[in-house]
């Protein structure tokens, strides 16, 4: 199985394998969501059945509380956590100060929740998500149902005085269909092509009638892992102000992979 895997999915896996040494016995954890935070998922699930580790982990969506429950992983929701140490996700894109674009795989709002009641947020990811300035990937922006269409015109409007590169938007669909979120919500994808204040934008959109959330995340992420297929990670650490590099053995991996199939 092992050889049937890209690249980008050794990336991510190794990133993964990293993040899951920052899990102690005990801990509550946020769980992303996203093809990076499955690996997460799957590697913490053999961990916990191999070390018998007691922690409390709580998903960011439906998915990922599925897969945490096929790969063993008990669950419980914020509300009956509070609050955690540790949440690992996957990002679309992120930059020097680790600011953030998520939402890529439409579960910003319980990601944004779930990593700002954390006491510590690690982004898991390969080199290609690495951004000079945000923008390049569509922010998207979760927005209620009811008169979406004039919510996203309140948007475009806004976007003149922001300071972007591009204001055109899209509601995002599944299919034929809009696509809803795990709270019912809509997405709007902006594609700004480049913001050059995210701080900024993140409050302004926040302050609309209608929007709910936008995947900015502005000085919430600590730590970002970067995976390569060879096994090489690059840890990039704000606080701290470090970057170093490790290398990951890969080659034991037996059970982790059994759900691909
Ligand atoms: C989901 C997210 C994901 O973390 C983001 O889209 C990255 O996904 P992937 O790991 O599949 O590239 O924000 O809402």
């Amino acid at each position: 199985m092992t050889d049937k895997l890209s690249p980008s999915d050794w990336s991510k896996y190794v990133a993964a394998r990293r993040a899951t040494a920052l899990v102690q016995d005990g801990m509550r954890i946020g769980l992303g969501t996203g093809s990076t935070a499955a690996w997460f998922v799957r590697v913490l699930g053999d961990r916990i059945r191999d070390e018998n580790l007691r922690v409390k982990c709580v998903p960011t969506s439906t998915r990922t509380r599925e897969l945490a429950a096929k790969v063993g992983i008990a669950t419980i929701s914020l509300d009956e956590a509070r609050w955690l140490d540790l949440t690992i996700d996957g990002a679309d894109e992120f930059d020097p100060e680790l600011n953030l674009i998520k939402g890529g795989g439409g579960a910003l709002l319980q990601e944004k929740i779930v990593a700002t009641a954390s006491d510590e947020m690690v982004v898991i990811t390969d080199a290609t998500k690495e951004a000079v300035t945000l923008g390049a990937f569509p922010l998207p922006c979760e927005v209620i149902p009811f008169g979406w269409r004039t919510t996203q015109a309140l948007i475009e409007e806004t976007l003149i005085s922001m300071e972007v590169m591009g204001r055109s938007s899209a509601l995002r669909m599944s299919g034929e269909t809009p696509f809803v979120t795990d709270e019912g919500n809509f997405i709007i994808d902006l594609h700004l092509n480049r913001i050059g204040n995210a701080r900024q934008l993140a409050m302004v959109l926040n302050q609309m009638p209608g929007v709910v959330e936008n995947g900015l995340f502005v000085d919430i992420c600590d730590l970002v892992i970067i995976g390569n297929p060879d096994g090489r990670v690059e840890l990039r650490d704000i606080k701290e102000g470090t970057i170093t590099e490790e290398q990951i053995s890969v080659g034991d991996e037996v059970n982790i992979f059994s759900d691909l199939n």
